[in-house]
């Protein structure tokens, strides 16, 4: 005697047991990158008021102990930001052998070696005076971001967080070329085992505005529309990635993460050989803070849900400031 129906999905979610046995996707916290904010000119870690929770951080034994503790949350890998303590318009801060970023890659490197993986975001924006992402041209009454002139300094930028100590470089510019001139900058300088993590599908996001006031990095004129993605451009992706690979990219990003998720099964789908991040930027954060804040939504199982909604769409990893909660969440037991 055959009951009505044979097929019964529940039967897999029958109980948590079942349902662990069977589920696709599994969050680590091995999947995890922490951004960190260094700021040259303070002494104490600083609230970001558009962040709740996170800290811009001193170059000091404060950044090691929250290394420290990230790293015994399990924590394996952080990409830093840095806050220099003056700018210019060619960005001078950034390649400065006694920079922020690349002192606070040295201490990072003095206190772990390689039990941490150190990526540093490869930019001018929060060293440039005018807060692009290139070096700007004036040209009359208007000005251009002169994108093969940018790409010297970007290599330049490069070498000196790799001569510093950094694992993986992670240029954000979106100038056309920059990981090959990067890649050719690095290997030329013996640094052929340093990665190349390229933010390579990055949109001219909303998203990114909590970030630009923890980074004192918006632009003082203008948008980042002229380089960064149309966000209403999806195919668009395999060309900007595939350009990424041609010149030497070790592993592809897609940013932000949790409103491109198409984009995310896309590249994944097109370039599964290709190790690809997500990231989660600090609108997305601090949109699901906010609620949180407000006793609107469950936090935990929200950011759960959406860093593993992430990983379900293809990202192999995620960079977010959410890192070290989820990696205590994720030993306490997923709530699904
Ligand atoms: C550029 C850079 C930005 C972010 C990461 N790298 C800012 C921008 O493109 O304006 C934003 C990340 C976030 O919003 O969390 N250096």
């Amino acid at each position: 005697m055959v009951t009505f129906p044979v097929i019964r999905p529940r039967r897999l979610r029958k109980n948590k047991l079942i349902r662990d046995l069977v589920a696709e996707t599994e969050l680590s916290e091995k999947d995890l990158i922490l951004p960190i904010f260094i700021k040259e000119s303070i002494n104490e870690p600083e609230p970001i008021s558009s962040m709740p929770g996170i800290n811009r951080y001193p170059l000091n034994d404060k950044l090691i102990n929250y290394v420290e503790t990230s790293y015994e949350n399990g924590i394996r890998s952080v990409i830093l930001f840095g806050i220099p303590s003056y700018k210019d318009d060619i960005a001078s801060s950034a390649y400065d052998k006694n920079g922020v970023i690349q002192r606070a890659v040295r201490m990072i490197k003095d206190s772990f070696g390689d039990k941490i993986i150190v990526i540093t975001d490869e930019c001018t924006d929060e060293y440039t005076s005018h807060g692009h992402c290139g070096l700007v041209r004036y040209k009359d009454s208007t000005y251009i971001i002169d994108n093969d002139e940018s790409l010297k300094i970007h290599a330049k930028i490069a070498l000196s967080q790799a001569e510093a100590g950094a694992d993986i470089i992670a240029p954000s510019s979106m100038m056309d070329g920059v990981v090959g001139e990067i890649r050719k900058a690095l290997d030329e300088a013996g640094f052929y085992e340093t990665l190349i993590m390229s933010y390579s599908v990055k949109y001219a996001s909303a998203l990114y505005g909590p970030f630009r006031e923890a980074a004192y990095s918006k632009p003082a004129f203008g948008d980042r529309r002229g380089y960064q993605m149309d966000p209403r451009n999806a195919f668009e992706a395999l060309k900007e990635a595939k350009l990424d690979i041609e010149e030497g990219a070790d592993i592809l990003m897609v940013k932000p993460a949790h409103t491109y998720l198409d984009v995310i099964r896309l590249v994944k789908t097109n370039f599964p050989e290709y190790p690809l991040a997500a990231y989660h930027v600090s609108g997305e954060y601090s949109m699901i803070k906010a609620a949180a804040i407000n006793g609107w939504i469950d936090e935990r199982t929200v950011v759960l849900e959406i860093t593993t909604a992430i990983k379900r769409a293809g990202a192999d990893f995620i960079i977010t400031y959410y890192a070290n909660e989820i990696a205590r969440w994720i030993k306490e037991g997923v709530p699904f």
